[in-house]
């Protein structure tokens, strides 16, 4: 299995629960290596540009005010097959139809405080990563 690296979001919901331990120790868990980390607080632009995919979305204004309503800990994540480890072990975006033992079932508040964000294709991880992430901070 290919080596990935994918980008992953600990949400403001997360943040001010104090729960950014327990969810990285759940990456940790699946074999996942956390090769960059930093926490920050999105601008209303950052956001918007992040999830510029969802602009058509009727849940979008509200998301990006989510997304900066408190700190995230941003991540590269590194490991065998981890963009769809990740999304494993994150489980489906809507925590009430999350499989048992995910991150969002156990965790997420709602389908939008859904504690973590994780890239879904490998085009979409290589230019997540770059959005936050210079090669300099990334150590395997
Ligand atoms: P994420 O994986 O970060 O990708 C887009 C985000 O939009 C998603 O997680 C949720 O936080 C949010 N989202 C997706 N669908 C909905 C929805 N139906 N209503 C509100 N927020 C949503």
């Amino acid at each position: 299995m290919p080596v990935e690296q994918t980008l992953s979001i600990i949400k403001p919901d997360a943040t001010r629960r104090n729960i950014t331990g327990e969810i990285i120790a759940r990456f940790e868990k699946a074999g996942l290596r956390v090769v960059a980390q930093k926490r920050l607080t999105l601008s209303t632009a950052q956001a918007e540009a992040f999830y510029n995919v969802h602009k058509a979305r009727p849940f979008f204004k509200s998301l990006v005010e989510f997304m900066t309503s408190g700190p995230v800990v941003v991540q590269v994540l590194e490991g065998e097959n981890a963009i769809a480890k990740n999304r494993e072990v994150m489980g489906a975006t809507d925590p009430a139809k999350a499989a048992p033992g995910t991150i969002r079932k156990d965790f997420a508040e709602s389908i939008e405080a859904n504690s973590v964000h994780g890239s879904d294709a490998p085009e979409t991880a290589k230019a997540e990563i770059r959005f936050f992430f210079c090669d300099l901070e990334i150590v395997g």
